[in-house]
């Protein structure tokens, strides 16, 4: 059994790196994580593990990406109550208002969540792939 789930959605990969050094912080502290693509992840995914992270970037004005990881979220809102939650995602131009929502959407379904959400603007640098990795370390 692992010990950490990572569910990412990621169009042209800056979350996704987000997603795998996140889940280096977490080995390197010692434990295991999966990382799923969100496109294979399910709702018995989430009810198995108490921590969990959910990346996604900024789309659409402002919102998650409306295919697959709005349905998704919205699948798995009566299963994440009491669960330990970090969110994170990659953003353009906006000022960070899409994660602001998420963090007050996932509080509303009883999530405990980690921080305030760990956004980078595009892909991480070098000071972005050390937050990524501390928020790993965090989540253990
Ligand atoms: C269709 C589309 C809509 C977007 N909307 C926003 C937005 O509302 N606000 C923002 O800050 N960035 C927006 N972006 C920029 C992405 O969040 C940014 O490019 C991000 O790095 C993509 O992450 P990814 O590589 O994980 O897909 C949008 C990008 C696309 C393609």
């Amino acid at each position: 059994m692992k010990d950490i789930l990572i569910v990412y959605w990621s169009g042209t990969g800056n979350t996704e790196k987000m997603a795998n050094l996140i889940g280096q912080g977490v080995m390197e502290s010692g434990s295991k994580v999966l990382i799923k693509n969100v496109s294979e992840a399910t709702i018995e995914d989430i009810e198995k593990f108490h921590t969990i992270a959910l990346g996604c970037p900024s789309m659409g004005s402002e919102v998650l990406e409306e295919c697959e990881m709005e349905p998704f979220i919205e699948s798995i809102k009566d299963k994440v109550g009491g669960k330990k939650i970090a969110l994170f995602g990659s953003f353009g131009w906006g000022d960070g208002q899409w994660m602001r929502d998420w963090v007050e959407r996932m509080e509303s379904y009883g999530a405990n969540l980690i921080d305030e959400g760990l956004i980078i603007n595009s892909e991480p640098d070098s000071k972005g792939e050390e937050e990524c990795i501390e928020l790993g370390k965090k989540l253990v």
